[in-house]
């Protein structure tokens, strides 16, 4: 009775998603350094509240979401990536004309030897959260033209609203998205604009229900903007 119940527990658990195998070295230092502030498996309950109460960004789909090289560089050292860092209205303060970054409530990333990095990393692309989650193959791979996918972005759909294209410039409630193609995988970019809640059902980025063509041209823009290192 009691086995049966364990086993129906740790059923439970591993039809979360894929979970870090025991023999991975980089599991260990993601527990023992990192699940204070990240999730590295699916929270049973995705609540509002979780959102903004969370010290930093949910990494249980990173195998999904990030290039490795970017990890293993980023981990040992970090940039800010939200300009307002988790949570973004804990973070801000009244300016004269907007709101402005509060920088002394923002406080610098842990940092990791080189070797840690790779572990860690190596850790973190097993995470690729639940099926489905990301639509492989769905960015074809075009060349955009910068000045039409700056104009979507800026003007057309509001991204700027709320990211930044370039450094200094935009809005500051998401992350950067000048370096985005370094970090980001294509098909991660593409499924995030298309349904930014399928990845966090309470995020505040909008689902615009944008037609092929555009999402094809802003993933395309958002990836070129890293090759043209946001300049
Ligand atoms: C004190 C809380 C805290 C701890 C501990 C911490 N992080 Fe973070 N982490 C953050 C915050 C906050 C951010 C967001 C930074 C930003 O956007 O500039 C972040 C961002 C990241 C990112 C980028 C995520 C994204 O979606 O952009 C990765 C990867 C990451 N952390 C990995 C780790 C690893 C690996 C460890 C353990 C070695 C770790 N973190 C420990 C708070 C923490
Ligand atoms: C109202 C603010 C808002 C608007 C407008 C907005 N976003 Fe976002 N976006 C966000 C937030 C918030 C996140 C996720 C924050 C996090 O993970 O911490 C996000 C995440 C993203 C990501 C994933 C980045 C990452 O590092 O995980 C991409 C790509 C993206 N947005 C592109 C766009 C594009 C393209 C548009 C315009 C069509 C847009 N966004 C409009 C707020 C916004």
């Amino acid at each position: 009775m009691k086995r049966s119940l364990i086993a129906a527990l740790l059923g439970a658990a591993f039809a979360a998603g894929p979970a870090l195998a025991a023999d991975n070295p980089g599991a260990g230092i993601l527990k023992a350094q990192c699940i204070s502030c990240h999730a590295i498996a699916k929270p049973d309950s995705m609540t509002l509240d979780r959102l903004w109460t969370r010290k930093g960004p949910d990494l249980y789909y990173a195998g999904s979401k990030f290039n490795k090289a970017w990890l293993v560089k980023w981990l040992q050292e970090p940039v800010r990536i939200r300009p307002t860092g988790e949570f973004y209205t804990k973070h801000v303060k009244a300016g004269d004309k907007e709101d402005v970054v509060d920088e002394s409530t923002l406080t610098a990333h842990v940092k990791l030897s080189k070797a840690d990095a790779e572990a860690a990393a190596d850790a973190l692309m097993a995470l690729t959260g639940p099926d489905g989650l990301v639509t492989k193959g769905a960015f074809k791979g075009d060349k955009v033209s910068m000045s039409m996918g700056a104009m979507f972005f800026n003007k057309l759909r509001g991204c700027a609203a709320c990211h930044s294209a370039k450094p200094g410039s935009g809005g500051v409630s998401g992350p950067e998205l000048y370096t985005a193609g370094e970090r980001l995988q294509p098909d991660y970019i593409y499924s995030y604009i298309k349904d930014p809640q399928k990845i966090d059902p309470h995020i505040w980025m909008p689902t615009l229900n944008l037609a092929e063509p555009d999402l094809q041209r802003l993933t395309g823009y958002i990836l070129q903007l890293s090759a043209s290192e946001g300049k």
